[in-house]
């Protein structure tokens, strides 16, 4: 049997601490409750704090952001409450980093509800709402790799959870090269040998980039140590990843075969990229039919436009008009500042932060976790 959880509580109003002190008193699932008015002494408790804790923060009186990230560094099961339910503040919360908002007055039920799912031995702090989110074009050298790898590594950057970064264009993988990382196990003997395991092991077979909370799965540094994937290994493999990492970013090959349609079948959304050429469009045309004829949800799959020039005959409208979809992204041309990023074995922000293209792969990522987090939002409303 595991210790019991702490819970925490930052409150600068003292009814509602003695409220909730009363509830959680009634638990006996939890250890014991704190309760501070002043947030920076109750800070250096979670700090000094070994136990398995549980941080109720009250956010009313509009704590600032950079509090609520320190509070974020040193636990992950965060509630965040405010009397101000609006959208905009759900979205802020769970954006911070909150496992769960709750409205204030909070009512015993929902924190009953709340504390008893952080209190269980299986929970799993990233799960709920993680994404595989899959980078697609069937057209190869699209620059699927480009984008994988610095949206990965920017979603990592941006929300601070855990991002995976897999690579499955096997035995053509590009990941561990653009990165400059020297696996010590691939995707195929992951597959076969730590699905399955505990967290903690499953999360040591992925490489961790630098000191950042991206975690990467390289294809195997030599094609003939490939060895063949089922698309059933694909599915235990996302299943596992999806206990443990807020984004899957997944990497593709351009090929349109039984483990690709796996892959894709089971992503959550779909990266399809294209590129500003007739070419590039109709083949884009096509697989987009091939989507509609697996019936996936209308918002699953988005498109993005690579390689964009402002200056470009072919306009994003006329995109639209061809495809009779809407363009969710476009990522600027700029090869002299991802060849310096590539050659260099480091992501774009790394190289040039500033450039266009670095801002353009932050602002990708900010986008891509709100827009996660308000369909959340909108699932919490219902
Ligand atoms: N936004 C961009 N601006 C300029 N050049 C780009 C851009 N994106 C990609 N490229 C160029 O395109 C090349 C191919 O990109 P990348 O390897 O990501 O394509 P891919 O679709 O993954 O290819 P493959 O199908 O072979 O896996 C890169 O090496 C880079 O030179
Ligand atoms: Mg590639």
């Amino acid at each position: 049997m595991q210790n019991k959880p702490m819970v925490v509580v930052l409150d600068s109003n003292p009814n509602s601490r003695e409220i909730l002190a009363s509830y959680i008193n009634e638990m006996d699932f939890i250890q014991e409750v704190k309760l501070y008015s002043d947030y920076n002494q109750g800070l250096e408790e979670i700090k000094s704090l070994k136990d398995d804790v549980i941080v109720i923060l009250d956010i009313s009186q509009g704590n600032s952001d950079e509090f609520i990230e320190k509070v974020r560094l040193h636990v992950s099961k965060l509630i965040i409450t405010s009397t101000d339910y609006s959208t905009n503040m759900i979205v802020k919360a769970l954006r911070m980093g909150a496992k769960e908002f709750l409205p204030k007055p909070v009512l015993k039920n929902d924190l009953f509800r709340v504390l008893k799912m952080f209190a269980d031995e299986n929970y799993s702090s990233e799960d709920s709402n993680s994404k595989v989110i899959s980078v697609y074009s069937n057209k190869g050298g699209i620059g699927k790799t480009v984008i994988a790898v610095n949206l990965a590594k920017e979603l990592a950057q941006v929300t601070k959870s855990k991002v995976a970064l897999v690579d499955l264009n096997l035995q053509l993988g590009d990941v561990a090269t653009f990165l400059n990382l020297n696996p010590i196990f691939d995707v195929s003997y992951v597959m076969k040998n730590f699905v399955g395991k505990n967290e903690d092991e499953f999360l040591k077979s992925f490489e961790q980039y630098k000191d950042s909370s991206l975690y990467v799965l390289s294809d195997p540094t030599y094609i003939e140590q490939a060895e063949r994937i089922s698309p059933q290994e694909i599915v235990s493999l996302f299943k596992a990843m999806k206990k443990v990492f807020t984004y899957i970013i997944v990497d593709m090959s351009s090929a349109i075969d039984e483990n690709s349609l796996k892959i894709l079948d089971c992503s959550d959304l779909i990266f399809f990229t294209t590129i500003v050429n007739i070419p590039a469009i109709r083949n884009a045309q096509r697989c987009l039919n091939l989507f509609k004829s697996r019936h996936y949800p209308n918002d699953k799959v988005k498109i993005i436009v690579n390689r964009y020039m402002d200056n470009d005959e072919i306009k994003i409208e006329d995109i639209e008009n061809t495809l009779g979809e809407k363009i969710y992204w476009k990522i600027p041309n700029n090869y002299f500042t991802i060849m310096d990023a590539i050659n260099k074995g480091v992501s774009i922000s790394e190289v040039n932060s500033s450039s266009n293209i670095g801002n353009n792969f932050r602002e990708f990522a900010m986008k891509v976790s709100d827009d996660i987090i308000e369909q959340a939002v909108i699932q919490y409303r219902m």
